[in-house]
């Protein structure tokens, strides 16, 4: 299971009526080490757990397994339980001691309650389940049930494997394919009562519930990726997920937001007379998104700068600049050095950054987790498109911390972003034309990519794309800089992309549509992505993807899929290494 990221892990086994566990900060190497100095008593019972940081640092402390006072029972999570902190305050009101910063120990304390206090094993998952919100997988033990676990699941996978004289709960199949490729999937909000020889399937009602029996046709390396070719592949269509993830928690109902994990008072962020993004790659295209959003919303100067460039050109930085960093890996060294510039020049500083406990959010001031899980392809995907949620999400909150928009502004705003998750999913369900487009451009040398506005980095991140993985050369272009030189570029069967703006109050759609037909009056061959509805620029699309119509500033949320997907189709046909492309690492860790 390391495939799935992890930065400690924890075992236990349930034997001789106790619950004995190791668990260890670091790479699974840690956690073997220490149990060949203590190992853990023989028994036919046990859970394990890689984790990928959500809430509480990647310390032995924070690892899972996590087990409820007195040691009844012991838990693993996945996901987020988006009300712990309440949870956290009942428990510890009736005297509960905490040993760990985690939500999911929260879950763990729940459960030995209700067992301490006599309630069946699976009845007291019932009932946890039943006080928790947000994304879960659960899987837990009791000390004096040694042939027993319960799991639960609510947006978050989990599998039963159905072996001769033993069964198995996991995240994937590919944590017992080796055993056995007979497997119950299950579904939403359902709770499994299992033995070595019983599997028992509820609601969260304790209702008895459908099963999906399959059997796994997969190897270990193709299960690793849930069937998909490459992680790449995997982690585009988890994007509507991670995007829902990383909103989870953050907006209250009523639309206005909640960054609590922030920690600057907003004081401070009133007197932020300027903005400055820093990033590298895909992470600075997120960036130049959020330029648009932040700008407009706060009326902040939002400036966003290359990482490598940024401290070597003698930055104006003051003690009311706030400096931004985006980093899927939180490890990138260009990245780093720049916000040590930033901070010795006492600038406040958050990261935005998908890895717990990383570099550079541990050398920020604050830190804004996105929650997209681990992305293992070198080309970045679900990192993008999570990073540009979560400058929103620092946008919006800025605007409301300064009055810089009416409440009913940002409700209207925030309700829209968290209806983007379903979608992004109407993308990604539609994308066989630009799979079956790939199939044209195999041998094709350049590819162009035009977008205004927020999609002027959309055309650049399409176009990072497609040189990464399929070693083509591509541009992303200002539409409206084309006239000024680019357009010489145009010639006979050229494709290229085109990100038109939705249809509305300003200029910025027509002078699109000119655009277009600028390049198709040259040869081009026109790849439009235009929402639905949108029938002007259907005489001058050769190909036409619709997209589903959101605000102009969330379009990229949904404008990126298509383009991602494109080169992963193109890199695939054309037979290169889609997830460890040539010359380039997942984190660049050099300057
Ligand atoms: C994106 O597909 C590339 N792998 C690369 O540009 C990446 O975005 C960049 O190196 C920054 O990485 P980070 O987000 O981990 O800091």
């Amino acid at each position: 299971m390391e495939y799935r990221g992890y930065d400690s892990a924890g075992v236990a086994v349930v034997a001789d009526g106790a619950i004995s566990y190791r668990k260890k900060a670091g790479k699974i190497v840690n956690l073997v080490a220490d149990l060949e100095a203590n190992p853990l008593p023989d028994s036919g019972l046990g859970i394990g757990h890689t984790r990928w940081a959500t809430h509480g640092g990647p310390t032995d402390a924070n690892a899972h397994p996590h087990v409820s006072t007195g040691d009844r029972v012991a838990l693993i999570h996945n996901g987020i339980i988006e009300n712990f902190a309440v949870l956290r305050a009942e428990l510890e009101a009736e005297g509960t001691e905490f040993t760990s910063e985690t939500d999911s120990e929260a879950a763990a304390q729940l459960l030995g309650r209700e067992v301490s206090a006599g309630v069946d094993l699976a009845d007291a998952m019932r009932a946890v389940c039943n006080r928790l919100e947000g994304a879960f997988t659960l899987v837990a033990v009791d000390a004096l049930e040694p042939h027993r676990l319960v799991a639960a699941r609510r947006n978050s996978p989990l599998v039963v494997g159905v072996g001769d004289g033993e069964n198995f709960v996991a995240s994937d199949v590919s944590a017992f394919i080796e055993f056995t490729r007979f497997a119950i999937e299950l579904g939403q909000d359902q709770v499994v009562d299992v033995t070595a020889d019983s599997i028992v399937v509820t609601d969260f009602a304790g209702n008895p519930a459908d099963t999906h029996p399959f059997e796994v046709t997969w190897d270990l390396s193709a299960a690793e990726k849930s069937g998909y070719d490459w992680f790449m592949r995997k982690e585009i269509y988890e994007q509507p997920r991670a995007v829902a993830d990383t909103l989870l928690g953050r907006y209250n109902t009523d639309g206005s937001l909640k960054l609590d994990e922030l920690h600057i008072p907003e004081s401070e962020l009133r007197l932020v007379d300027k903005i400055v993004i820093v990033a590298c790659g895909t992470a600075y295209y997120a960036g130049l998104v959020a330029k648009y959003a932040i700008e407009h919303w706060t009326r902040i100067a939002c400036e966003v700068e290359i990482a490598s460039e940024f401290r070597y050109r003698d930055p104006i930085i003051t003690r009311s600049t706030l400096v931004v960093t985006l980093s899927q890996s939180g490890e990138t060294a260009d990245t780093l050095m720049a916000i040590r510039h930033a901070r010795e020049q006492h600038a406040k500083v958050i990261a935005i950054c998908n890895t717990n406990g990383a570099t550079i959010p541990r050398e920020s001031d604050a830190v804004i987790y996105t929650h997209a899980g681990p992305e293992i392809g070198v080309a970045s995907t679900k990192g993008f498109l999570t990073q540009v949620a979560a400058c929103y999400l620092l946008g919006l909150y800025l605007a409301q911390v300064r009055g810089t928009m009416y409440d009913d502004e940002i409700h209207a705003v925030m309700a829209e972003l968290a209806a983007t998750p379903p979608l992004i999913q109407k993308v990604l369900d539609e994308l066989d034309p630009i799979k079956e487009l790939a199939k044209r451009f195999i041998d094709q040398k350049s590819v162009l990519f035009l977008g205004r506005h927020v999609g002027y980095p959309v055309a650049l991140e399409g176009a990072l794309k497609l040189k990464e993985i399929a070693y083509l050369h591509a541009e992303g272009f200002p539409a409206g800089e084309l006239k000024h030189g680019p357009i010489a570029l145009v010639e006979e069967g050229i494709p290229i992309f085109i990100i038109v703006p939705p249809q509305g109050r300003d200029q910025l759609h027509d002078k699109v549509v000119s655009n277009i037909q600028e390049v198709r009056a040259r040869g081009a061959l026109t790849i439009v992505l235009a929402e639905e509805g949108d029938h002007e620029v259907d005489p001058y699309a050769d190909v036409l993807f619709r997209l589903p119509k959101v605000s102009t500033l969330l379009q990229p949320l949904v404008a990126t899929v298509p383009l991602q997907m494109f080169a992963c189709e193109l890199a695939t046909l054309k037979g290169y290494d889609v997830d460890q492309p040539r010359n380039l690492a997942k984190s660049v860790t050099v300057e």
